[in-house]
């Protein structure tokens, strides 16, 4: 069988690429591999702007996510065309990244693959979104990865759910 076809394939999305997608890829990847599924899954991240191609993720951002153990070392690029029908799984922060993934979704066939981050969180269900932490303080960046970290933890769950019902 082609292995690829049997890769859940994600990608996280966020407005600039610099904070929270590229936190949630990294997070994602360390968990997938504490749980040595790396070769079932292709994890990856966009933006909505290309404001900031090219770059690694916001410094803030990396130190944060550094301290907890994750290196992020992804570098933005925009969502295009071809990752609507590429990925499995297209995965917004907040209600701005949902509308506008639905506005570029070429056709209807890749809206089902549209969800949001927080329809996977296990126990932090106050926050029906994960907030854009660019113009916050230290507190928000925090913020941002403990909710990540709870949404990927159900994330994972979901996918080994659908994974078995898929590859039995
Ligand atoms: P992100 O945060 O969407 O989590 O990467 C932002 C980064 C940059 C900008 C906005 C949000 N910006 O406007 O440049």
């Amino acid at each position: 069988m082609d292995q690829n076809k049997t890769k859940t394939k994600i990608l996280f999305v966020c407005l600039g690429n610099i904070c929270r997608s590229p936190s949630a890829e990294g997070i994602m990847k360390k968990i997938v591999k504490r749980e040595g599924l790396e070769s079932s899954f292709h994890i990856d991240s966009a933006g909505i702007l290309n404001y900031h191609q090219g770059e690694l993720p916001d410094s803030r951002m990396r130190s944060h996510a550094a301290r907890r153990g994750y290196d992020l070392n992804s570098r933005s690029r925009p969502i295009q065309y071809d990752d609507f029908f590429e990925f499995d799984m297209i995965i917004g922060m907040d209600d701005n990244n949902i509308m506008d993934l639905k506005r570029l979704s070429p056709d209807t066939t890749a809206l089902p693959k549209i969800s949001r981050m927080t329809d996977y969180s296990l126990r932090l269900k106050q926050h029906n979104h994960v907030p854009d932490p660019y113009y916050s303080g230290a507190e928000g960046f925090e913020l941002v990865l403990d909710i990540l970290e709870d949404a990927c933890e159900g994330l994972l769950e979901r996918c080994k759910e659908m994974r078995a019902a898929e590859f039995p």
